[in-house]
C-alpha cells in the first residue's frame, strides 16, 4: 500500500504531469486534489503530447481510476473540450470521476478574474493570473456562495441557484466595474446542457477513494502549481487561491494526513515562473533566454513566456519543509547540457543581512541572490537511464542540489518522454 502525493517544489510547471503519468503506470487511483484549469500538465507518451488541465495525469493507464476531487474547481465547458482532446488523441475518460463537492467555475468568475486583473494592473500590482476564474471561484467557495458540481444534477435546484447567484454578481459587475451584466437564463441553459454530458461522472467519490485505501491500492495525489504559490506559504499575494502542498492533498482528496506514505517534490534543475512576484534567482540575460529556448519555457495553459533563472535551493528547501518530501524528482536536467557554467542560489542578501530561508514578500522583493558556480558538462544527457551514465559534472551538480535541499533525488529526467528518466535506487 502506498499513498504518494506528487507536488510542485517551486513556482509551478516543474513537470508534475510527466511524473504522475510515469508513476500512474503502476497505480490504481490518481486524485487531483486542488486547483482547476489554471494547471497545464504536459504528458508525452505513446499516444502523443497532451496538455492536461483538469483531468488527472493517470488518465493514460486504462486500469487506473482518476478523480477530480472536492478541493478542485471545474469549468464544465473546458473540461468537456479537454475530454474530447484526450479521446481524439487515442485515450479515453472511461475511468474519470468528478466529486459532487468540487466547485463550478462560472462565467462570472472568468469575467471577474479579468476585471480584477485589469484593475490591479492599472494600480501597478497585477498578479498575472491565468484568467481562468480560479481566484474568484475559490473566493465564492470560502464566502459560502459557490456552486458545487452536485448542484448541476437537479434542473429546478440549479435554475433557482443560478438565478440567485447571477443576480448577486450582476450588482458587482454593473455597479463596481460598470460592465455588462450576465443573463441568468443563458448561464443556466448552457450549464444544464453541459451537465447532460458530465452527469454520469459526477458523484460522491469518497467511497471509491476510501475503498482503494482499504484495499491497500497504490494511490497518487496530484497537485497543481507549486509551494511558492501556496496561499499560506507562497509569495503572497502572487499566489494561487488554494494549497498545493501535501497538507492540501490530505484535505482536498479527503484522505487522513497520516495515510500519506510518500511525498514526492517535483523540481526543475533550474527555476521558472509565470506571473508576477519576487523571483530572486531570475536571469535577465542571454542565459535566461537560452534556458527559455532550450527548455521550451512557454506556459502550457496561457502560452506566456516563462521567467527563467537558476535553481533556488532556499525555495526548494522551503517547499521540502512545508511538504515533508520523502524524495525529489528532478526534471529537465538535459536543458542545462550546453551551458558553460551552472549556478545555484544558496542564499539571499539584503545589505549586510543574509537569509538562509525564504522571507515574506516584502523582504523577498529586495533580496539579491548569493550564487555558487559549477562547471557545465557539454554533453547530451538524454540517453542516460542510470545515474552513473550521466557526465560526472552532472552527477556532482545533482548531488550538490541534494545536499543543499536535504532530500534524496530519486528521479532525474533528461527528456520529456516517459522513458527519458534516470531512476536512482
Ligand atoms: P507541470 O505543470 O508541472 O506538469 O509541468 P508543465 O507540463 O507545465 O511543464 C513542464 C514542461 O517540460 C513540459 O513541456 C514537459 O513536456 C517538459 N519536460 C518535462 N520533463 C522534461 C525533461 O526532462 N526534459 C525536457 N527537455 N523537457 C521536459
Ligand atoms: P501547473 O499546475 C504555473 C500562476 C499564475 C499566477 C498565479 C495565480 O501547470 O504548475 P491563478 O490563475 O491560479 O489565480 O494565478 O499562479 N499559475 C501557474 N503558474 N503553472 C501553473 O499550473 C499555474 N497555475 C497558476 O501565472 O502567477
Ligand atoms: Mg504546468
Amino acid at each position: 500500500m502506498s499513498v504518494t502525493a506528487v507536488v510542485g517544489a517551486q513556482w509551478g510547471d516543474e513537470g508534475k504531469g510527466r511524473v504522475v503519468d510515469l508513476l500512474a503506470q503502476d497505480s490504481q487511483l490518481v486524485v487531483r486534489f486542488q486547483g482547476g484549469n489554471n494547471a497545464g500538465h504536459t504528458v508525452v507518451n505513446e499516444f502523443g503530447t497532451f496538455r492536461l488541465h483538469h483531468v488527472p495525469s493517470g488518465i493514460f493507464n486504462p486500469d487506473c481510476w482518476n478523480v477530480i476531487s472536492a478541493g478542485c474547481v471545474v469549468n464544465p465547458g473546458d473540461l468537456l473540450t479537454e475530454m474530447a482532446e484526450i479521446a481524439s488523441g487515442g485515450g479515453n475518460c472511461d475511468k474519470l470521476l468528478i466529486s459532487e463537492r468540487a466547485h463550478v467555475v462560472m462565467p462570472y468568475h472568468l469575467l471577474l478574474d479579468g476585471l480584477d486583473e485589469a484593475q490591479r494592473s492599472t494600480a501597478g500590482n497585477a498578479i498575472g493570473t491565468t484568467k481562468k476564474g480560479i481566484g474568484p471561484c475559490y473566493t465564492d467557495k470560502f464566502a459560502r456562495v459557490g456552486l458545487q458540481m452536485g448542484d448541476l444534477l437537479d434542473r429546478t435546484w440549479l435554475s433557482q441557484k443560478v438565478a440567485t447567484l447571477v443576480a448577486a454578481k450582476n450588482v458587482v459587475i454593473q455597479q463596481i466595474y460598470q460592465a455588462e451584466p450576465l443573463q441568468a437564463e443563458e448561464v443556466f441553459e448552457t450549464l444544464w446542457e453541459q451537465t447532460q454530458q458530465l452527469q454520469p461522472l459526477v458523484r460522491d467519490t469518497l467511497p471509491l477513494v476510501h475503498g482503494a485505501l482499504r484495499q491497500n491500492q497504490r494511490i497518487l495525489l496530484e497537485g497543481q502549481l507549486g509551494a511558492l504559490r501556496d496561499i499560506d506559504w507562497g509569495t503572497y499575494p502572487y499566489v494561487t487561491s488554494s494549497s498545493p502542498t501535501a497538507g492540501g492533498a490530505a484535505s482536498g482528496a479527503g484522505i487522513p494526513p497520516h495515510r500519506i506514505t510518500h511525498v514526492v517534490g517535483v523540481a526543475k534543475a533550474y527555476t521558472t515562473a509565470v506571473g508576477a512576484g519576487p523571483f530572486p534567482a531570475e536571469l535577465h540575460d542571454a542565459v535566461g533566454e537560452q534556458l527559455r529556448a532550450v527548455g521550451q519555457e512557454y506556459g502550457a495553459t496561457t502560452g506566456r513566456p516563462r521567467r527563467c533563472g537558476w535553481f533556488d535551493a532556499l525555495a526548494v528547501r522551503h517547499a521540502a519543509m512545508l511538504n515533508g518530501f520523502t524524495a525529489i524528482a528532478l526534471t529537465k536536467l538535459d536543458v542545462l547540457d550546453a551551458l558553460d557554467e551552472i549556478r545555484i542560489c544558496t542564499g539571499y542578501r539584503v545589505g549586510d543581512q543574509v537569509f538562509d530561508h525564504v522571507p515574506t514578500t516584502r523582504l523577498l522583493e529586495q533580496v539579491k541572490p548569493i550564487l555558487e558556480t559549477h562547471p557545465g558538462w557539454h554533453q547530451p544527457t538524454n540517453t542516460a537511464r542510470d545515474f552513473l551514465e550521466l557526465p560526472v559534472e552532472a552527477q556532482r551538480y545533482v548531488e550538490r542540489l541534494e545536499a543543499l535541499v536535504g532530500v534524496p533525488i530519486e528521479w532525474v529526467s533528461v527528456g520529456a518522454e516517459r522513458s527519458e528518466m534516470v531512476v536512482r535506487g
